[in-house]
């Protein structure tokens, strides 16, 4: 018998905006109870996605984005599917038992038909949970997708302040992003999104209203991180909103944690870019469950840098793969070697009674 729980009220803007507020000296409380919140919730395993980068062209312009169309210093590249196949092979070896296919948004019929195909070969060839992250899409190509398999997809709101939106995206507006997270929702497909931290012009008003969007959206999965200035793009002279106080990201994740208690949450690269050697550790301290390690072929790294400060660049996916898997027992944490969906509502929290 499942045991019904219901999910915890969505907090208010002001109880947001106080987590958010929490003075230097009391952010360890903070830090401590969405550890707890964590814990709780999700259990004490650390679900690997190990992410492989399998193309870098992109057709939009992103202001932030290293990618970006405009920018002319990259060597645009594109992993076949044969290649992508045989990452995908080892990874349930390394304990990764979810495949992240990311890329540009570069829509193209063909393209987009062998993504689909490729998409098949993994649910035929591999016990991988599959997870595509491409961007904006019409519904069909999403359902194209859902039919070849595809569990699950991650797309970024980014803010959710629809003027700041504007300014930072040429190609597309934040109802057309929010109307693709509806469609996929509506396929079956467990929906990931989130937000960068600190984007020039944000304010805690912002940062409130961007976890709250997250919890109003009912998210599977919720990925965030810092926002960090590339010098080959628009926002390259810019600084981070929070710069001045880059634990600011910490109390942005565990406020998020403390607003969402059961969404899957990755400690992202970006938290290893702002504190390298430590930022993706601490963020699975303070709110996160999930890592992601890169599982892109070595000599593609380079080429995919959508903010600079990216670490692992040099190394090979095996290399991330036995490093993670010390890391994560290093914090005391097991590895899930489950395919770590999303928990939903209703659910007992894990050993109390309830499945997880
Ligand atoms: N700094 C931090 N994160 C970035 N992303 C893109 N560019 C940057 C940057 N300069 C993030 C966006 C995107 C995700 C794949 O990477 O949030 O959704
Ligand atoms: Fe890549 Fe540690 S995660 S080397």
């Amino acid at each position: 018998m499942t045991r019904l729980v219901a999910p915890p009220p969505s907090p208010t803007r002001a109880e947001v905006l106080a987590w958010l507020d929490t003075p230097a000296a009391e952010r360890s409380g903070l830090y401590r109870r969405a550890d707890d919140v964590r814990r709780r919730w999700c259990g004490e395993a650390v679900h690997l996605r190990g992410i492989v980068e399998f193309s870098n062209v992109c057709a939009n312009d992103c202001l932030y984005c290293g990618i970006r169309r405009s920018n002319r210093a990259v060597r645009r590249y594109r992993i076949s599917a044969d290649e992508i196949l045989e990452v995908a092979r080892r990874m349930a070896g390394w304990g990764q038992m979810t495949i992240v296919l990311q890329a540009g948004e570069a829509p193209s019929e063909v393209g987009d038909r062998e993504l689909g195909a490729t998409i098949r070969r993994i649910k035929q060839e591999t016990p991988l949970a599959v997870t595509v992250s491409v961007g904006n899409r019409p519904r069909e190509v999403y359902a194209h997708w859902r039919e070849c398999g595809m569990d699950r997809y991650l797309l970024r709101f980014e803010t959710s302040d629809p003027a700041l939106f504007a300014r930072l995206h040429p190609d597309c507006t934040l109802a057309d992003r929010l109307r693709c997270l509806e469609d996929l929702r509506d396929l079956g497909v467990e929906v990931g999104s989130g937000f960068m931290i600190g984007l020039p012009g944000e304010t805690l008003d912002t940062l409130a209203d961007n976890i709250l969007l997250c919890r109003r959206l009912d998210l599977d999965m919720v990925g965030i991180g810092p926002f960090l200035p590339h010098p080959d793009t628009p926002l390259g002279g810019e600084r981070n909103a929070w710069a001045k106080d880059p634990e600011m990201f910490f109390v942005a994740l565990a406020a998020l944690r403390l607003a969402h208690p059961r969404a899957r949450i990755p400690a992202t690269t970006a938290f290893d870019a702002a504190f390298p050697g430590r930022g993706r550790d601490l963020a699975l301290q303070r709110g996160a469950d999930v890592f992601m390690p890169n599982s892109t072929p070595a000599p593609r790294r380079r080429d995919y840098q959508l903010y600079p400060g990216k670490p692992c660049v040099d190394e090979e996916p095996g290399h991330c793969a036995e490093c993670v898997v010390f890391r994560i027992r290093g914090l005391g944490r097991t590895l899930g070697l489950d395919l770590g969906g999303a928990l939903r509502y209703p659910v007992g929290p894990p050993g109390n009674g309830g499945i997880s």
